[in-house]
């Protein structure tokens, strides 16, 4: 029997080459390898502003960007959060054991609340409940992240013996999985900072589906600081950030490139990179327009995604029911 796998991406913005580097690349590799459920998360795209129209075209072109990037849809389960219920109720019940205490440590409700002061809404803060509960429905082994979901992959494991300390074994216990390299892409613009799809700054990020034109305008307009040799150096944060995306990029090693650019310029690697992302980003981008050129397509597969989704859902959630003791509906 394959081990399970679940992971997913907030709509808000577009899907960035942060996001592939450091999660959807290996979704992509592990999908052979595991039984993998791939979730657009609408519901903590709402913990933001969304206007409603452009919401819903966002998660349509999320949905096609997975498959456009190399998630298959008939092999794997990719689907809408919201179309599961499951995943709504089940944040109550967990919400009803999680301390107040814990989700104060989060560092992204922190940060987040500090970009977005006029909307520090309550769901910005139980955000991390409901990423438990989209895991722990689907009774998961692995969920591969970036560094940035770490704490709240945590708190999802201390919610599992919270629930389990109460009720009994009824959760598997999640590992995450994040990659050695690549799993904190940093931003053009300001490579102390991590590269966001939400950052108001567009140059700071580069997008799954930028012309190729603006791809080589980001990459040259890349922040790094005033040396010139090619090596990386913690202290040198942006130099050693576009060594990282070629690394992942071209599967080369850091001393390999650093021995292929002794001698050359920044502006040298800048140039190369650039053409790398152009020519990975080319083939997705070409499928990405294909598929949304039929939308029909794309509706058909989503009901594909959510109706195997479903049934692995609502089982977790009715165990859940019966153990925390709700009333049963049908006998
Ligand atoms: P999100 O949408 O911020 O990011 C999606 C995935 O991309 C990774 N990532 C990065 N990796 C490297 N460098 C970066 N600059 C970078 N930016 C983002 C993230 O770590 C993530 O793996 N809350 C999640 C979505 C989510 C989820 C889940 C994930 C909802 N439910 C259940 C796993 C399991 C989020 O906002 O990711």
């Amino acid at each position: 029997m394959k081990k399970t796998l679940l992971s997913g991406s907030t709509v808000t913005g577009d899907l960035t080459i942060g996001n592939y580097i450091g999660a959807i690349n290996n979704w992509k590799k592990l999908q052979d390898d595991y039984n993998c459920f791939y979730m657009v998360a609408d519901l903590h795209g709402l913990t933001v502003y969304q206007d409603p129209k452009a919401f819903k075209e966002r998660s349509l072109s999320f949905f096609a960007q997975y498959i456009a990037l190399g998630l298959d849809p008939d092999k794997n389960t990719i689907f809408l959060q919201s179309h599961i219920h499951e995943h709504a109720e089940l944040t109550w019940i967990l919400s009803c054991l999680t301390p107040m205490g814990y989700l104060n440590r989060m560092t992204q409700f922190k940060d987040k609340s500090a970009k977005n002061e006029k909307n520090i809404n309550a769901g910005l803060y139980t955000y991390p409940v409901l990423m438990a509960s989209d895991i722990l429905l689907y009774q998961v082994d692995l969920v591969p992240v970036g560094e940035d979901q770490k704490q709240h992959l945590e708190l999802c494991r201390d919610i599992v013996s919270f629930f389990q300390n109460r009720y009994g074994e009824t959760f598997k216990l999640p590992e995450p999985y994040i990659a050695k390299m690549g799993a904190r892409i940093m931003s053009l613009q300001d490579p102390t900072k991590k590269m966001s799809k939400s950052d108001d700054n567009p140059n700071s990020f580069i997008s799954i589906i930028d012309p190729p034109k603006t791809i080589i305008k980001k990459v040259k307009s890349a922040v790094t600081d005033s040396g010139t040799e090619v090596k990386y150096d913690e202290e040198k944060a942006g130099i050693s950030n576009l060594l990282t995306m070629y690394s992942v990029l071209s599967g080369k090693t850091i001393s390999e490139i650093e021995n292929d650019y002794v001698g050359k310029m920044y502006g040298h690697l800048k140039i190369d990179l650039a053409d790398l992302v152009v020519e990975t980003l080319k083939p997705v981008q070409e499928k990405y327009a294909d598929l949304m050129k039929n939308k029909d397509h794309l509706h058909q597969l989503m009901k594909q995604g959510s109706e195997k989704a479903r049934v692995v859902a609502s089982k977790t959630l009715d165990t859940v029911y019966d153990k925390v003791g709700l009333y049963p509906e049908h006998f």
